[in-house]
Protein backbone atom coordinates (compact mmCIF):
# COMPACT_ATOMS: atom_id res chain seq x y z
CA UNK A 1 0.00 0.00 0.00
CA UNK A 2 1.43 3.26 -0.69
CA UNK A 3 1.32 6.85 1.75
CA UNK A 4 -0.55 9.92 0.27
CA UNK A 5 0.86 12.87 0.86
CA UNK A 6 -1.32 16.50 2.20
CA UNK A 7 1.15 19.67 2.28
CA UNK A 8 1.55 23.15 2.10
CA UNK A 9 3.35 24.41 -0.74
CA UNK A 10 2.83 27.93 0.68
CA UNK A 11 3.98 29.95 3.96
CA UNK A 12 1.35 28.03 5.91
CA UNK A 13 -2.57 27.97 6.20
CA UNK A 14 -3.20 27.40 3.39
CA UNK A 15 -6.41 25.16 3.98
CA UNK A 16 -4.24 21.66 4.57
CA UNK A 17 -6.62 20.78 7.65
CA UNK A 18 -10.28 21.08 5.78
CA UNK A 19 -8.74 19.28 3.05
CA UNK A 20 -7.40 16.21 4.98
CA UNK A 21 -10.59 16.17 7.07
CA UNK A 22 -12.59 15.89 3.56
CA UNK A 23 -10.12 13.19 2.47
CA UNK A 24 -9.50 11.26 5.54
CA UNK A 25 -12.96 9.21 4.85
CA UNK A 26 -10.77 7.29 2.39
CA UNK A 27 -8.03 6.38 4.38
CA UNK A 28 -7.55 3.96 7.60
CA UNK A 29 -4.73 6.33 9.11
CA UNK A 30 -3.53 9.67 8.95
CA UNK A 31 -0.39 10.80 10.29
CA UNK A 32 0.91 14.13 11.60
CA UNK A 33 4.85 13.22 10.73
CA UNK A 34 6.51 17.26 11.50
CA UNK A 35 5.89 20.26 13.58
CA UNK A 36 4.20 20.78 16.27
CA UNK A 37 1.21 22.82 18.14
CA UNK A 38 2.89 25.94 16.52
CA UNK A 39 0.27 24.72 13.93
CA UNK A 40 -3.32 25.77 13.65
CA UNK A 41 -5.42 23.49 11.20
CA UNK A 42 -9.33 24.69 11.05
CA UNK A 43 -12.01 22.27 10.12
CA UNK A 44 -15.48 23.25 9.90
CA UNK A 45 -17.92 20.40 10.19
CA UNK A 46 -21.68 20.84 10.56
CA UNK A 47 -20.94 24.72 10.86
CA UNK A 48 -18.92 24.38 13.97
CA UNK A 49 -15.38 25.22 13.81
CA UNK A 50 -12.69 23.41 15.18
CA UNK A 51 -9.02 23.82 15.44
CA UNK A 52 -6.24 21.44 15.68
CA UNK A 53 -2.77 21.79 16.68
CA UNK A 54 -1.30 18.47 17.44
CA UNK A 55 -3.63 15.96 16.65
CA UNK A 56 -4.14 14.65 13.12
CA UNK A 57 -7.01 16.40 10.99
CA UNK A 58 -8.82 12.88 10.77
CA UNK A 59 -9.67 12.64 14.41
CA UNK A 60 -13.64 13.78 13.58
CA UNK A 61 -13.94 10.53 11.42
CA UNK A 62 -15.53 7.25 12.83
CA UNK A 63 -13.33 4.44 12.79
CA UNK A 64 -10.23 6.19 11.48
CA UNK A 65 -6.69 6.38 13.18
CA UNK A 66 -4.86 8.89 14.09
CA UNK A 67 -1.22 8.61 14.52
CA UNK A 68 1.18 11.72 15.87
CA UNK A 69 4.86 10.19 14.08
CA UNK A 70 7.75 10.57 15.21
CA UNK A 71 8.64 13.60 13.33
CA UNK A 72 6.67 15.88 15.42
CA UNK A 73 7.38 17.51 19.03
CA UNK A 74 4.61 17.66 21.74
CA UNK A 75 3.61 19.49 24.32
CA UNK A 76 1.94 17.72 26.60
CA UNK A 77 -0.05 20.88 28.05
CA UNK A 78 -1.31 21.54 24.51
CA UNK A 79 -1.96 17.85 23.74
CA UNK A 80 -4.06 17.45 26.19
CA UNK A 81 -6.10 20.43 26.68
CA UNK A 82 -6.87 19.73 22.28
CA UNK A 83 -8.32 16.08 23.76
CA UNK A 84 -10.23 17.18 26.75
CA UNK A 85 -11.85 19.54 24.43
CA UNK A 86 -12.29 17.17 21.79
CA UNK A 87 -13.66 14.77 24.66
CA UNK A 88 -16.09 17.20 25.75
CA UNK A 89 -17.47 17.06 22.17
CA UNK A 90 -18.08 13.30 22.21
CA UNK A 91 -15.01 12.08 20.20
CA UNK A 92 -13.96 8.98 21.85
CA UNK A 93 -9.92 10.04 21.35
CA UNK A 94 -8.26 7.46 23.17
CA UNK A 95 -9.98 4.52 20.55
CA UNK A 96 -8.81 7.04 17.45
CA UNK A 97 -5.38 8.61 18.93
CA UNK A 98 -1.74 6.68 18.67
CA UNK A 99 1.52 8.33 19.87
CA UNK A 100 4.99 7.84 18.63
CA UNK A 101 7.45 6.74 21.62
CA UNK A 102 10.02 8.79 19.53
CA UNK A 103 8.71 12.20 19.19
CA UNK A 104 10.20 14.66 20.94
CA UNK A 105 8.42 16.66 23.57
CA UNK A 106 8.26 20.28 24.24
CA UNK A 107 9.67 21.16 27.48
CA UNK A 108 8.30 24.42 29.58
CA UNK A 109 11.63 25.49 29.34
CA UNK A 110 11.90 25.26 25.42
CA UNK A 111 8.86 27.92 25.59
CA UNK A 112 10.79 30.25 27.72
CA UNK A 113 13.92 29.52 25.69
CA UNK A 114 11.83 30.32 22.17
CA UNK A 115 10.59 33.57 23.65
CA UNK A 116 14.16 34.53 25.34
CA UNK A 117 15.68 34.15 21.78
CA UNK A 118 13.26 36.12 20.11
CA UNK A 119 12.99 39.21 22.21
CA UNK A 120 16.61 39.03 21.97
CA UNK A 121 16.63 39.90 18.35
CA UNK A 122 14.58 42.75 18.54
CA UNK A 123 12.93 43.75 14.92
CA UNK A 124 14.78 40.80 13.61
CA UNK A 125 12.88 38.52 15.32
CA UNK A 126 11.60 35.02 13.16
CA UNK A 127 7.86 36.31 14.30
CA UNK A 128 7.75 32.42 16.15
CA UNK A 129 4.53 31.11 17.26
CA UNK A 130 6.33 30.79 20.97
CA UNK A 131 5.31 27.33 21.18
CA UNK A 132 8.95 26.00 21.86
CA UNK A 133 9.59 24.52 18.52
CA UNK A 134 13.16 25.65 17.97
CA UNK A 135 14.22 25.14 20.71
CA UNK A 136 13.05 21.45 21.00
CA UNK A 137 13.92 20.42 17.75
CA UNK A 138 17.78 22.25 18.83
CA UNK A 139 17.80 19.50 21.24
CA UNK A 140 16.50 16.79 19.11
CA UNK A 141 19.26 17.73 16.79
CA UNK A 142 21.68 17.83 20.07
CA UNK A 143 21.03 14.71 21.36
CA UNK A 144 19.45 16.12 24.48
CA UNK A 145 16.10 15.39 23.73
CA UNK A 146 13.34 13.89 25.56
CA UNK A 147 11.07 12.10 24.11
CA UNK A 148 7.68 10.62 24.39
CA UNK A 149 8.44 7.02 25.22
CA UNK A 150 10.75 8.39 28.22
CA UNK A 151 7.64 8.78 29.67
CA UNK A 152 6.50 6.20 31.09
CA UNK A 153 10.78 5.31 32.14
CA UNK A 154 12.11 5.05 35.61
CA UNK A 155 14.68 7.85 35.17
CA UNK A 156 12.51 10.39 32.91
CA UNK A 157 12.41 12.72 35.91
CA UNK A 158 16.42 12.65 36.21
CA UNK A 159 16.46 13.00 32.64
CA UNK A 160 14.03 16.14 33.04
CA UNK A 161 15.99 17.75 35.53
CA UNK A 162 18.98 17.31 33.28
CA UNK A 163 17.82 19.02 30.33
CA UNK A 164 16.29 21.77 32.03
CA UNK A 165 18.92 21.91 33.66
CA UNK A 166 20.80 22.95 31.01
CA UNK A 167 18.16 25.62 30.17
CA UNK A 168 18.47 27.27 32.58
CA UNK A 169 22.02 27.82 32.34
CA UNK A 170 21.54 29.15 28.45
CA UNK A 171 18.51 31.42 30.39
CA UNK A 172 21.23 33.02 32.13
CA UNK A 173 22.46 34.67 28.53
CA UNK A 174 19.26 36.51 28.38
CA UNK A 175 17.87 39.04 30.01
CA UNK A 176 14.72 37.55 30.10
CA UNK A 177 12.04 37.53 33.43
CA UNK A 178 10.06 34.11 33.00
CA UNK A 179 8.24 31.87 35.85
CA UNK A 180 8.81 28.36 35.68
CA UNK A 181 7.04 26.62 38.18
CA UNK A 182 3.14 26.95 37.42
CA UNK A 183 4.53 25.83 33.82
CA UNK A 184 6.27 23.04 35.06
CA UNK A 185 2.74 22.01 37.33
CA UNK A 186 1.15 22.04 34.32
CA UNK A 187 3.35 20.20 32.38
CA UNK A 188 3.73 17.13 34.61
CA UNK A 189 0.19 17.31 34.96
CA UNK A 190 -0.36 16.56 31.62
CA UNK A 191 2.18 14.41 31.01
CA UNK A 192 0.32 12.24 34.20
CA UNK A 193 -2.85 12.00 31.75
CA UNK A 194 -1.10 11.34 28.37
CA UNK A 195 0.09 8.00 30.16
CA UNK A 196 -3.04 6.79 29.24
CA UNK A 197 -3.12 7.36 25.90
CA UNK A 198 -1.63 4.31 22.91
CA UNK A 199 1.94 4.47 22.31
CA UNK A 200 3.88 2.64 19.81
CA UNK A 201 7.08 1.68 18.51
CA UNK A 202 6.44 3.96 15.35
CA UNK A 203 8.79 1.69 12.53
CA UNK A 204 6.58 -1.54 13.40
CA UNK A 205 3.38 0.72 13.93
CA UNK A 206 3.60 2.01 10.47
CA UNK A 207 5.33 -0.66 8.34
CA UNK A 208 2.77 -3.64 9.32
CA UNK A 209 0.07 -0.97 9.09
CA UNK A 210 1.30 -0.73 5.12
CA UNK A 211 1.60 -4.61 4.47
CA UNK A 212 -1.89 -5.29 6.39
CA UNK A 213 -3.15 -2.76 3.06
CA UNK A 214 -4.34 0.10 5.33
CA UNK A 215 -4.72 3.29 3.63
CA UNK A 216 -2.19 6.26 4.96
CA UNK A 217 -2.54 9.53 4.77
CA UNK A 218 0.16 11.98 6.01
CA UNK A 219 -0.85 15.27 6.82
CA UNK A 220 1.70 18.45 6.67
CA UNK A 221 2.21 21.15 8.64
CA UNK A 222 3.62 24.60 8.09
CA UNK A 223 4.09 24.99 4.13
CA UNK A 224 7.27 24.65 2.17
CA UNK A 225 8.46 28.59 2.18
CA UNK A 226 8.84 27.42 5.65
CA UNK A 227 11.44 24.29 5.46
CA UNK A 228 14.29 24.70 7.32
CA UNK A 229 16.36 23.74 4.49
CA UNK A 230 14.63 25.01 1.43
CA UNK A 231 12.13 28.39 2.90
CA UNK A 232 13.24 31.54 3.40
CA UNK A 233 16.11 30.87 5.62
CA UNK A 234 16.27 32.00 8.39
CA UNK A 235 12.54 32.83 8.69
CA UNK A 236 11.33 29.60 8.41
CA UNK A 237 10.65 27.16 11.42
CA UNK A 238 12.57 24.31 12.71
CA UNK A 239 11.85 20.90 10.57
CA UNK A 240 11.45 20.05 7.21
CA UNK A 241 7.90 20.22 6.01
CA UNK A 242 8.58 19.30 2.92
CA UNK A 243 7.15 15.07 1.05
CA UNK A 244 10.81 13.79 2.28
CA UNK A 245 9.91 14.27 5.86
CA UNK A 246 7.28 11.92 5.65
CA UNK A 247 9.77 9.33 5.47
CA UNK A 248 11.99 10.58 8.69
CA UNK A 249 9.09 11.67 10.37
CA UNK A 250 6.80 8.44 10.16
CA UNK A 251 9.57 6.13 9.59
CA UNK A 252 8.88 4.52 6.08
CA UNK A 253 10.80 3.96 2.45
CA UNK A 254 10.10 6.61 0.11
CA UNK A 255 9.23 3.86 -2.28
CA UNK A 256 5.85 3.96 -0.19
CA UNK A 257 5.20 7.41 -1.28
CA UNK A 258 2.32 7.58 -3.11
CA UNK A 259 0.10 10.58 -4.49
CA UNK A 260 1.68 14.00 -2.83
CA UNK A 261 -0.94 16.54 -2.59
CA UNK A 262 -0.17 19.94 -2.80
CA UNK A 263 -2.50 22.79 -1.69
CA UNK A 264 -2.16 26.50 -2.35
CA UNK A 265 -4.21 29.38 -1.62
CA UNK A 266 -5.99 31.02 -4.67
CA UNK A 267 -3.47 34.14 -3.07
CA UNK A 268 -0.72 34.11 -0.55
CA UNK A 269 -0.61 34.95 2.96
CA UNK A 270 2.20 34.40 5.30
CA UNK A 271 2.52 35.47 9.00
CA UNK A 272 5.58 36.10 11.01
CA UNK A 273 8.31 38.13 9.41
CA UNK A 274 10.47 37.14 6.53
CA UNK A 275 10.42 37.64 2.80
CA UNK A 276 7.24 37.70 0.72
CA UNK A 277 7.87 39.05 -2.72
CA UNK A 278 3.96 39.48 -3.76
CA UNK A 279 2.88 40.92 0.00
CA UNK A 280 0.76 43.45 -0.94
CA UNK A 281 1.18 46.06 1.70
CA UNK A 282 -1.92 48.51 1.20
CA UNK A 283 -5.81 48.52 0.91
CA UNK A 284 -5.58 45.56 -1.64
CA UNK A 285 -3.90 43.54 1.12
CA UNK A 286 -5.78 44.81 3.85
CA UNK A 287 -9.20 44.04 1.78
CA UNK A 288 -7.95 40.32 1.42
CA UNK A 289 -6.98 39.55 4.93
CA UNK A 290 -10.80 41.30 5.39
CA UNK A 291 -12.48 38.94 2.93
CA UNK A 292 -9.94 35.85 3.50
CA UNK A 293 -10.63 36.29 8.00
CA UNK A 294 -6.62 35.99 7.44
CA UNK A 295 -6.18 36.09 11.35
CA UNK A 296 -3.61 33.06 12.49
CA UNK A 297 -5.39 30.12 13.59
CA UNK A 298 -2.91 29.58 16.87
CA UNK A 299 -1.59 33.22 17.72
CA UNK A 300 -4.69 35.21 16.47
CA UNK A 301 -2.10 37.79 14.37
CA UNK A 302 -3.13 39.50 11.07
CA UNK A 303 -1.43 37.59 8.32
CA UNK A 304 0.13 39.67 5.43
CA UNK A 305 -1.71 39.29 2.30
CA UNK A 306 -0.51 39.48 -1.66
CA UNK A 307 -1.17 37.53 -4.91
CA UNK A 308 -0.82 34.13 -5.63
CA UNK A 309 3.26 33.47 -5.77
CA UNK A 310 3.87 31.21 -9.01
CA UNK A 311 8.31 30.95 -8.75
CA UNK A 312 7.49 30.19 -4.99
CA UNK A 313 4.64 27.98 -5.93
CA UNK A 314 6.96 26.52 -8.83
CA UNK A 315 9.96 25.91 -6.68
CA UNK A 316 7.72 24.05 -3.67
CA UNK A 317 6.12 21.71 -6.08
CA UNK A 318 9.67 21.09 -7.46
CA UNK A 319 10.98 19.73 -4.00
CA UNK A 320 8.04 17.92 -3.16
CA UNK A 321 7.46 16.71 -6.21
CA UNK A 322 3.36 17.37 -6.15
CA UNK A 323 1.45 15.05 -8.27
CA UNK A 324 -1.66 17.07 -7.84
CA UNK A 325 -2.78 20.74 -6.73
CA UNK A 326 -5.69 21.48 -4.56
CA UNK A 327 -6.40 25.36 -4.63
CA UNK A 328 -8.47 26.96 -1.23
CA UNK A 329 -10.13 30.18 -0.86
CA UNK A 330 -10.85 30.47 -4.50
CA UNK A 331 -14.52 32.21 -3.10
CA UNK A 332 -12.08 35.47 -1.50
CA UNK A 333 -11.23 36.32 -4.55
CA UNK A 334 -14.68 37.21 -5.66
CA UNK A 335 -14.50 40.57 -3.98
CA UNK A 336 -12.19 41.57 -6.39
CA UNK A 337 -13.17 42.34 -10.35
CA UNK A 338 -9.56 41.47 -10.89
CA UNK A 339 -6.51 40.07 -8.92
CA UNK A 340 -2.93 39.72 -9.56
CA UNK A 341 -0.57 36.43 -10.31
CA UNK A 342 3.02 37.00 -10.16
CA UNK A 343 4.48 35.23 -12.88
CA UNK A 344 8.27 36.73 -12.19
CA UNK A 345 10.79 37.93 -9.86
CA UNK A 346 13.36 41.42 -10.70
CA UNK A 347 16.28 41.01 -8.79
CA UNK A 348 20.19 41.37 -10.05
CA UNK A 349 18.70 42.96 -12.94
CA UNK A 350 17.22 40.17 -14.49
CA UNK A 351 13.64 38.89 -14.92
CA UNK A 352 13.59 35.21 -13.43
CA UNK A 353 11.24 32.24 -12.14
CA UNK A 354 14.27 30.97 -10.04
CA UNK A 355 14.14 31.61 -6.10
CA UNK A 356 17.20 32.78 -5.12
CA UNK A 357 19.50 31.59 -2.26
CA UNK A 358 19.36 34.46 0.28
CA UNK A 359 15.50 35.62 -0.29
CA UNK A 360 16.30 38.23 2.83
CA UNK A 361 18.62 40.67 1.52
CA UNK A 362 18.14 40.71 -2.03
CA UNK A 363 15.56 43.30 -3.53
CA UNK A 364 12.78 41.31 -5.32
CA UNK A 365 10.12 43.14 -7.41
CA UNK A 366 7.37 40.68 -8.75
CA UNK A 367 6.21 40.43 -12.44
CA UNK A 368 2.04 40.36 -11.89
CA UNK A 369 -0.30 39.73 -15.00
CA UNK A 370 -4.37 40.19 -13.89
CA UNK A 371 -7.16 37.63 -14.02
CA UNK A 372 -10.69 38.59 -14.26
CA UNK A 373 -12.48 36.92 -11.05
CA UNK A 374 -15.51 34.20 -11.51
CA UNK A 375 -18.13 34.97 -9.36
CA UNK A 376 -19.93 32.66 -7.73
CA UNK A 377 -18.38 29.04 -8.06
CA UNK A 378 -21.48 26.35 -8.49
CA UNK A 379 -21.19 23.50 -6.12
CA UNK A 380 -21.50 21.38 -8.96
CA UNK A 381 -21.58 21.37 -12.93
CA UNK A 382 -18.73 22.84 -14.91
CA UNK A 383 -16.32 25.83 -13.61
CA UNK A 384 -17.26 29.47 -15.29
CA UNK A 385 -14.69 30.30 -18.49
CA UNK A 386 -12.93 32.99 -15.72
CA UNK A 387 -11.87 30.14 -13.38
CA UNK A 388 -10.71 27.84 -15.77
CA UNK A 389 -8.79 30.28 -17.31
CA UNK A 390 -6.99 30.70 -14.12
CA UNK A 391 -6.62 26.98 -13.26
CA UNK A 392 -5.25 26.48 -17.11
CA UNK A 393 -2.93 29.19 -16.38
CA UNK A 394 -1.80 27.79 -12.97
CA UNK A 395 -1.77 23.94 -14.58
CA UNK A 396 0.13 25.20 -17.31
CA UNK A 397 2.76 26.94 -15.34
CA UNK A 398 3.18 24.18 -12.69
CA UNK A 399 3.23 21.32 -15.18
CA UNK A 400 0.92 19.84 -12.68
CA UNK A 401 -2.90 19.27 -12.72
CA UNK A 402 -5.35 20.60 -10.11
CA UNK A 403 -7.61 18.26 -8.38
CA UNK A 404 -10.26 20.11 -6.52
CA UNK A 405 -11.06 24.12 -5.89
CA UNK A 406 -12.06 24.82 -2.63
CA UNK A 407 -14.57 27.73 -2.56
CA UNK A 408 -15.66 27.60 1.46
CA UNK A 409 -14.64 27.03 4.59
CA UNK A 410 -16.99 23.99 4.78
CA UNK A 411 -16.45 20.19 4.74
CA UNK A 412 -18.65 19.54 1.69
CA UNK A 413 -17.29 22.83 0.10
CA UNK A 414 -14.97 21.94 -2.61
CA UNK A 415 -15.22 21.34 -6.49
CA UNK A 416 -13.56 18.13 -7.66
CA UNK A 417 -12.13 18.57 -11.14
CA UNK A 418 -11.08 15.24 -11.25
CA UNK A 419 -14.82 13.38 -11.42
CA UNK A 420 -13.99 11.50 -8.35
CA UNK A 421 -10.80 9.87 -10.03
CA UNK A 422 -8.26 12.18 -7.31
CA UNK A 423 -7.69 9.02 -4.83
CA UNK A 424 -9.74 6.46 -8.00
P1 LIG B 1 -4.04 25.11 7.64
O1 LIG B 1 -3.11 25.51 8.71
O2 LIG B 1 -3.37 24.89 6.34
O3 LIG B 1 -4.93 23.96 8.00
O4 LIG B 1 -5.01 26.37 7.41
P2 LIG B 1 -5.67 27.30 8.55
O5 LIG B 1 -6.76 26.55 9.20
O6 LIG B 1 -4.62 27.89 9.42
O7 LIG B 1 -6.20 28.50 7.67
C1 LIG B 1 -7.07 28.31 6.61
C2 LIG B 1 -8.35 29.11 6.88
O8 LIG B 1 -9.10 29.19 5.70
C3 LIG B 1 -9.25 28.46 7.91
O9 LIG B 1 -9.93 29.45 8.62
C4 LIG B 1 -10.22 27.65 7.05
O10 LIG B 1 -11.48 27.44 7.68
C5 LIG B 1 -10.38 28.57 5.88
N1 LIG B 1 -10.66 27.93 4.58
C6 LIG B 1 -10.13 26.78 4.06
N2 LIG B 1 -10.55 26.62 2.78
C7 LIG B 1 -11.35 27.68 2.51
C8 LIG B 1 -12.05 28.08 1.33
O11 LIG B 1 -12.01 27.47 0.28
N3 LIG B 1 -12.75 29.25 1.42
C9 LIG B 1 -12.81 30.00 2.56
N4 LIG B 1 -13.51 31.13 2.54
N5 LIG B 1 -12.15 29.63 3.67
C10 LIG B 1 -11.42 28.48 3.64
P1 LIG C 1 0.12 25.61 9.83
O1 LIG C 1 0.37 24.12 9.99
C1 LIG C 1 1.70 29.61 9.32
C2 LIG C 1 5.58 30.48 11.14
C3 LIG C 1 5.58 31.44 12.30
C4 LIG C 1 6.97 32.04 12.14
C5 LIG C 1 7.80 30.86 11.67
C6 LIG C 1 8.55 30.15 12.79
O2 LIG C 1 -1.07 26.09 10.55
O3 LIG C 1 0.15 25.99 8.40
P2 LIG C 1 7.87 28.58 14.82
O4 LIG C 1 6.78 28.71 15.83
O5 LIG C 1 7.77 27.37 13.98
O6 LIG C 1 9.22 28.78 15.42
O7 LIG C 1 7.66 29.85 13.85
O8 LIG C 1 6.89 29.96 11.08
N1 LIG C 1 4.67 29.31 11.32
C7 LIG C 1 3.51 29.19 10.66
N2 LIG C 1 2.88 30.04 9.83
N3 LIG C 1 1.17 28.41 9.59
C8 LIG C 1 1.80 27.53 10.40
O9 LIG C 1 1.37 26.27 10.59
C9 LIG C 1 3.01 27.93 11.03
N4 LIG C 1 3.87 27.35 11.90
C10 LIG C 1 4.88 28.20 12.05
O10 LIG C 1 4.56 32.39 12.18
O11 LIG C 1 6.95 32.99 11.11
MG1 LIG D 1 -2.78 27.09 10.08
Amino acid sequence: MQVDVILGLQWGDEGKGKIVDFLADKYDIIARFQGGPNAGHTLYIDGVKHVLHTIPSGIFRDGKINYIGNGVVIDPVTLLKEIENLEKQGIPVKERLVISKRANLILPTHKILDAASESSKGTSKIGSTLKGIGPTYMDKTGRNGLRFGDIQEEDFIVKYELLKAKHLQLLQIYNFDYELKEMEDAWFEAVEKLKDFKQVESVYFINEALKKGKRILAEGAQGSMLDIDFGTYPFVTSSNTISAAVCTGLGISPKHIGEVIGITKAYCTRVGGGPFPSELDDEVGEKLRKEGSEFGATTGRPRRCGWIDLPALNYACLINGVTKLIITKADILNSFEEFGVTTHYKYDNKETKDLPYDMVNKKIVPTNIFFKSWGDIPASGPISAELKAYVDYLEKYLNTKVAMVSNGPGREQLIDLTEGKLLA
